[in-house]
């Protein structure tokens, strides 16, 4: 059966109850990141990442497949005093959010070639902050299920063309096993799949 991505979270998002706060991995992720330049939040909800990341100095597009998702982001930004961009995408088949980025972030969202390709959209000295659930996770949750969840050092090596500054794979104090990664861009060369 295929499944309409777009409608499958638009349904979710319209249903009250998504849960709204930033990702762990974000908040010990910030003193690594820069305090101005462009953000990218790839598939981020509601956007407590991308607000978080818009107080952290940064002017932030928060992309995601659901348009309810966006709207209500929107909203919870502006509410908040912190007005962020947004851009409907669907990142399996539509090209990635003009580069470069001085940050990238990503969480609880698996796309391999996405996460393959993510060092050629920062800028050089650029930062990425990643964090997704691993199959560990499947010892104490039922979900996510598999086909979203990382196996144990996976991300490092899908992210091996940055230099890392922090990584590690472990129970989170919200209970979810998960990969954590944050790395800088450390060459000099442009954007060549953003240009
Ligand atoms: C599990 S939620 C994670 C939300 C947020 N990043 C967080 O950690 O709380 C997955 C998010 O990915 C988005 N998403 C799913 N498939 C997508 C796609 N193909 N392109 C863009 N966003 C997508 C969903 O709309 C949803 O907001």
């Amino acid at each position: 059966m295929v499944v309409d991505e777009r409608a499958k979270w638009n349904d979710r998002y319209t249903a009250e109850g998504a849960v709204d706060r930033p990702p762990g991995a974000l908040v010990d992720a910030l003193p690594h990141l820069p305090t101005e330049g462009r953000a990218l939040e790839i598939a981020g909800g509601l956007g407590a990442g991308a607000r978080l990341l818009a107080d952290h100095g940064l002017d932030v597009v928060l992309a995601d497949i659901s348009s309810v998702a966006l709207a209500k982001a929107s909203r919870l930004a502006q509410a908040a005093g912190r007005p962020i961009a947004t851009l409907a995408v669907d990142f399996r088949t539509e090209p990635f959010p003009h580069g470069p980025w001085q940050v990238i972030t990503c969480f609880h969202y698996l796309d391999r070639p996405l996460l393959a390709a993510l060092a050629g959209h920062l800028a050089p000295g650029g930062v990425a902050v990643v964090g997704i659930a691993t199959v560990t996770n499947l010892e104490r949750n039922p979900r996510p299920g598999r086909q979203f969840l990382l196996e144990r050092g996976e991300l490092g090596e899908l992210l091996a063309d940055l230099e890392v500054i922090a990584y590690d794979e472990q129970w989170s104090g919200r209970g979810v096993h998960e990969a954590r990664f944050v790395g800088r861009r450390g060459d000099e060369e442009g954007d060549p799949q953003g240009a």
